[in-house]
């Protein structure tokens, strides 16, 4: 089996509540956002890119218990697939509470990992990453991610990094393994020790091989185009925005798209940004990606007319 994307970082089930306006403390009370849904970013990542048509599977330790079932059930409704999931008896996934300010939107997490699953060396999946076409990581367990960016260095597979905090010194090692860095703007600014955009970009660059990006919220994203020498900034797509949980996940579930169909790095951005603003529009980090077929009818108005084009036509190949 040849997969489109591996991916390989934290499995988290999410448990999410957008706050009421008004909290009746010590008392109960009737609210309407309050859902359960896998999370995490290269957990909602692959389930973007899944959603999208593609054949994702996702490594990770579940074993018999309420939310490793929660877990795969969410695999299956994503449209992961369960092949690399390795089973023992006591592991289980990250659980996170996530609660949603109703006027800002800024979010509160709390995240409890008792007996969760830690991939272990033997669990890579080294030659079905080298034969797959994307990988991706995040900075939860660098063990585990230099192991897969290892696996795929050297081969055609490229390896997209979505991370968050670590040891700067090895995070900048990891990078430079991988191909694909899209940072957060914070730990892409942390690790390069530089403050603009243009300049953290042009200091990631310096460190792997292929086009960097970092992205900054609702300010948008900015990437590197390494064969033309361009620095292009993305805006956000403009949005009625309830909860940008996962917004960052699903704008690499869009670039990775890009990657799988070889469009240019503007396309990749504009991709990004777009499955990322459809994200904001619902309580979860998944509630409002797309399928393929939706697409077409939600594209903004505001992309541009090249990248209208690319993926209207892409949307109508399956
Ligand atoms: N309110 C919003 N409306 C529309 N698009 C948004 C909004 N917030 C974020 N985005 C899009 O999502 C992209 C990624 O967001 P952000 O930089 O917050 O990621 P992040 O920090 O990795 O977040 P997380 O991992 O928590 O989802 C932005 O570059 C932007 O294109
Ligand atoms: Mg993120």
């Amino acid at each position: 089996m040849k997969y489109d994307l591996i991916s390989l970082g934290l499995n988290a089930v999410d448990v999410l509540i957008r706050l009421p306006e008004n909290i009746q403390h010590d008392g109960k009370q009737m609210v309407r956002d309050l859902i359960i849904q896998a999370g995490a970013p290269v957990g909602s990542g692959s389930a973007g890119v899944a959603m999208l048509g593609y054949k994702v599977a996702m490594v990770a330790r579940l074993g018999k218990n309420s939310l490793s079932e929660i877990s795969l059930e969410q695999f299956r409704r994503y449209g992961i697939t369960t092949d690399l999931v390795i089973r023992d008896e006591e592991s289980r996934p990250a659980i996170a509470l996530v609660e949603i300010d109703p006027v800002t939107s800024a979010r509160t997490v709390f995240i409890q990992m008792d007996d969760y699953g830690f991939i272990q060396p033997e669990d890579i999946p080294v030659d079905k990453i080298q034969s797959s076409r994307v990988l991706l990581v995040d900075s939860y367990d660098l063990d585990a991610t230099e192991a897969a960016l290892r696996a795929a260095d050297g081969t055609p597979c490229r390896s997209v990094m979505d991370f968050e905090s670590g040891d700067i010194d090895r995070l900048r090692q990891l990078i430079s393994i991988g191909t694909d860095p899209i940072l957060p703007l914070e730990c892409a600014r942390e690790l390069t020790q530089m403050e603009s955009p243009e300049n953290v970009l042009l200091a990631l660059a310096s460190l792997c091989s292929g086009d960097t990006v970092i992205t900054d919220g609702i300010n948008g994203s900015w990437g590197f185009e390494r064969q033309s020498g361009e620095i292009l900034h993305q805006p956000v797509f403009p949005v009625e925005s309830v909860d940008t949980t996962g917004c960052g996940d699903a704008y690499h579930a869009g670039s990775i798209v890009g990657i799988l169909q070889g469009w240019s790095l503007r396309t990749r951005m504009e991709m990004g940004a777009f499955i990322a603003s459809r994200v904001a529009t619902r309580v979860g980090g998944r509630t409002a990606l797309p399928i393929r077929s939706q697409v077409p009818s939600l594209l903004p108005v505001e992309i541009s007319p090249d990248s209208y084009k690319l993926i209207s036509e892409w949307s109508g190949t399956i």
